[in-house]
């Protein structure tokens, strides 16, 4: 066993999901980026990129390690409502597929930077579709009052003002109104939306060549062995029938469902402390190493993963990180067969936001991960 805590990946499964997903948009004119934030180790973007598929970025760094990986730089969307000068460099310099916009004033400077760098980027448009995502509101980014896109108003300027940008070319709409959703109606929602925008860009800009609907498709973190791969037969039918007549390329940006459920966060526990009212199982993996409960509330299913000896005993218990912070928690009052020091836990569903989003606070060392095909499968059969 490796010191823990190591985040866990199960290659088999991330391959399975990568196939249904082809499966899925085989024949139709979809082209899927995977959204690297969600997980940029290097060697599950070598696999996704040896799949063909293409890469969502949102930064320099992002795009060189996408490239660094195997992924064509005109497969490469780049979005960001704060990209530095530096990095539109980047994304200029190898000649990405898109840049999606998010402010008028980033057009305009991308617009210099291209006559000096004497080149002609293809951008898209980041809208904003005032679309409710249904979902944690600090993962839905699509209201009006949320901080992405472009506002009408500046929509409304760029109109009055395209003959100053020539050299960029403005080809689509780009879209994204969160993340974890799992109600098929949102994106429903969205594609009505779309088809009411879409008349109203052809009127002022022209014609419609890129039509990028971003990610945002949900997984089930309480029963993750129930679908193990997401819904994307529903999710691909509902744009297909949503955008229905709509004769253009359409691109999506998945990260989460791509590969949330191929990881999982493998830890110990260090100390098992009782109170009246309580039992605490304290772990050496912490809101350094996932961060999502702390930041969103987000739970995710934990299991033991060492036999229990002895009469099968289950407790109640709060299950917490060794940080510094009273957030640094797992949940409260999760039951499990009765833990002991150096015992090992699994925290599933970790494949996404977990590794990427990790952080060195409280002097923490980097976490190393652990590859293997099949081993996640076998550990889980082996506990039930
Ligand atoms: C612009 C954009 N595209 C795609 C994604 C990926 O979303 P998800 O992981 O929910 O599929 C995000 C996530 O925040 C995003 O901001």
């Amino acid at each position: 066993m490796e010191t823990t805590p190591y985040y866990f990946y199960d290659l088999d499964l991330l391959q399975e999901t990568l196939e249904d997903i082809q499966l899925n948009t085989n024949g139709r004119n979809f082209h899927v980026h995977y959204a690297i934030k969600a997980n940029n180790n290097h060697k599950i973007l070598e696999t996704i990129a040896k799949r063909g598929f293409g890469a969502d970025c949102v930064s320099g760094w992002e795009i060189e390690s996408a490239i660094d990986a195997g992924f064509a730089p005109s497969s490469i969307v780049f979005a960001g409502v704060g990209k530095t000068d530096a990095e539109l460099e980047i994304a200029l310099s190898y000649g990405i597929g898109m840049i999606h916009c998010e402010s008028l004033e980033e057009i305009f400077v991308l617009n210099e930077m291209a006559e000096s760098m004497n080149c002609r980027p293809k951008i898209a448009l980041r809208l904003n579709p005032d679309v409710n995502a249904l979902t944690h509101q600090k993962i839905s980014t699509g209201l009006s009052e949320n901080k992405f896109g472009l506002t009408v108003e500046e929509f409304g300027e760029l109109v009055t003002r395209l003959d100053e940008l020539n050299h960029v070319d403005i080809v689509g709409l780009h879209f994204h109104i969160g993340s974890q959703i799992t109600q098929m109606s949102v994106f429903e929602e969205l594609c009505v939306r779309i088809q009411e925008i879409v008349p109203q860009y052809e009127k002022t800009i022209g014609q419609l060549e890129y039509l990028n609907v971003g990610g945002g498709l949900g997984v089930n973190y309480d029963q993750p062995d129930e679908d193990l791969i997401a819904d994307f037969k529903g999710y691909f039918d509902t744009f297909y029938n949503g955008l229905n007549g709509m004769n253009v390329p359409i691109h999506f940006e998945l990260g989460r469902s791509v590969v949330a459920q191929c990881g999982s966060l493998h830890t110990k526990v260090l100390y098992v402390k009782r109170s009246a009212q309580k039992n605490f199982a304290i772990l050496d993996a912490g809101m350094t190493e996932l961060m999502r409960p702390a930041l969103y509330a987000a739970i995710h299913k934990i299991e033991k993963l060492t036999a229990t000896a002895g009469p099968h005993l289950e407790k109640d218990y709060d299950i917490v990180g060794p940080i510094c912070e009273s957030s640094d928690s797992f949940g409260e009052n999760i039951t499990l067969p009765e833990l002991m020091r150096g015992d090992i836990l699994t925290i599933r569903s970790c494949g996404a936001y977990a590794e990427s989003m990790s952080l060195r606070y409280n002097g923490r060392e980097a976490v190393g991960s652990n590859l293997r095909k099949k081993v996640a499968t076998q550990l889980r059969t082996a506990i039930a």
